[in-house]
């Protein structure tokens, strides 16, 4: 029998991404650098797209999720490639180094990512320089604000969401970063809602958000959404990445082994895997907490039919960030259009 001839469909797609002959870091990067100076293209909003969401208008509901653009360098960039609003950093107070190298993994064969980066960046200032700049050539990209303080600092958060407050349109308290230590000597929704509280006193009014990280339980779940509600939290970002302590939720057929430092398993896993998590949270969320608190779906959208699911389940808008990694500009286009089309 003749062997069948080898075509493009098998040759797997990621290993033919000229990014991935870089390390991940690097090749992020070079992206970001592209992105920036408008060399990854531009794609068209379909009017039918904009829509009002928590006081603010969307061009798209397809943003791009926290960490792509930790420093808000390229917000141009995105709003270009078709993306409605970015939600810029995580930006903590004071630089930050992060986590040693190597602290990204790429996992092709599951279009996945582990992250260890443990939120480096500039701090403030440099980002604070960057969003202005940004807002004084004006744009319509709604431009989200993720703030966290690893080092559990009020004042910090407050400073944080008062500098940033003249330049964003929302913010988001990033309460659920797997790579920086949290304190475990106190119930972690007393530091929530007190850091909720910290942001909303900065913000001069606009929304404060709440990133979460995955849980499958409803009830642990509610007894934060309503915490964070009576706290001022005015909507949720549901998910971060998944810890290697709660990988049951990523199946039992992972085809990778997970990376480790100094002999202990580190890093969030996202990618393909969390969609079912996110589909399962946004669900609880908007049965508990009714029609108009905005909803945000982020984990494991990389087609159309990702976000058409994450939508159905009741999210007012979605963000991706892997499967951008993956798939490149064209996805934002095809969920653009698949939105506009399913009349989202
Ligand atoms: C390299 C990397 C860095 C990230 N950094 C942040 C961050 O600084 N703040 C944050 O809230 N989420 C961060 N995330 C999580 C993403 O915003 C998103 O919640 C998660 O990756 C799931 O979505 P995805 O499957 O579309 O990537 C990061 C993710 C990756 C892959």
């Amino acid at each position: 029998m003749e062997p069948e001839p080898l075509t493009l469909e098998k040759i797997r797609l990621p290993t033919m991404n000229p990014f991935f002959f870089l390390p991940p870091e690097t090749a992020h990067k070079l992206a970001l650098w592209g992105v920036k100076n408008g060399l990854a293209g531009r794609a068209k909003k379909p009017a039918s797209l904009r829509k009002k969401i928590g006081g603010m208008t969307f061009t798209s509901p397809v943003g791009l999720s926290a960490g792509a653009d930790k420093e808000g360098v390229a917000l141009r960039g995105w709003s270009a490639l078709g993306f409605g609003f970015v939600e810029a950093g995580t930006v903590t107070m004071h630089p930050r180094d992060g986590n040693p190298a190597p602290r990204v993994w790429r996992q092709p064969s599951d279009r996945s990512v582990i992250n260890w980066m443990g939120l480096p960046g500039g701090g403030l200032q440099v980002f604070l320089k960057n969003l202005k700049a940004f807002r004084d050539r004006s744009s319509d990209l709604v431009v989200g604000v993720s703030v966290a303080s690893p080092e559990g600092s009020t004042d910090d958060l407050e400073t944080l969401a008062r500098e940033c407050a003249p330049y964003a349109d929302y913010f988001t308290l990033n309460a659920s970063c797997p790579n920086v230590a949290h304190g475990d000597d106190h119930d972690p929704l007393d530091e929530i809602k007190a850091h909720i509280k910290a942001v909303c006193k900065g913000a001069n009014g606009l929304p404060v958000l709440l990133k979460l990280g995955p849980t499958r339980d409803k009830d642990a779940l509610i007894r934060v959404l309503d915490g964070a509600m009576a706290s001022g939290c005015a909507g949720f970002v549901l998910t971060n990445t998944v810890p290697e302590g709660m990988k049951d939720l990523l199946g039992n057929d992972l085809p990778f082994t997970w990376p480790q430092h100094d002999g202990a398993p580190v890093g969030g896993y996202s990618g393909p895997r969390l969609l079912d998590t996110t589909v399962f949270m946004i669900k609880t969320a908007r049965a508990h907490l009714g029609a108009d608190v905005p909803l945000i779906g982020v984990g494991g959208i990389q087609s159309a039919l990702d976000a058409l699911r994450i939508i159905e389940a009741g999210a007012n808008l979605v963000q991706l960030y892997t499967g951008f990694i993956y798939k490149g500009p064209q996805l934002i286009k095809d969920i653009n259009r698949a939105l506009s089309a399913a009349g989202h």
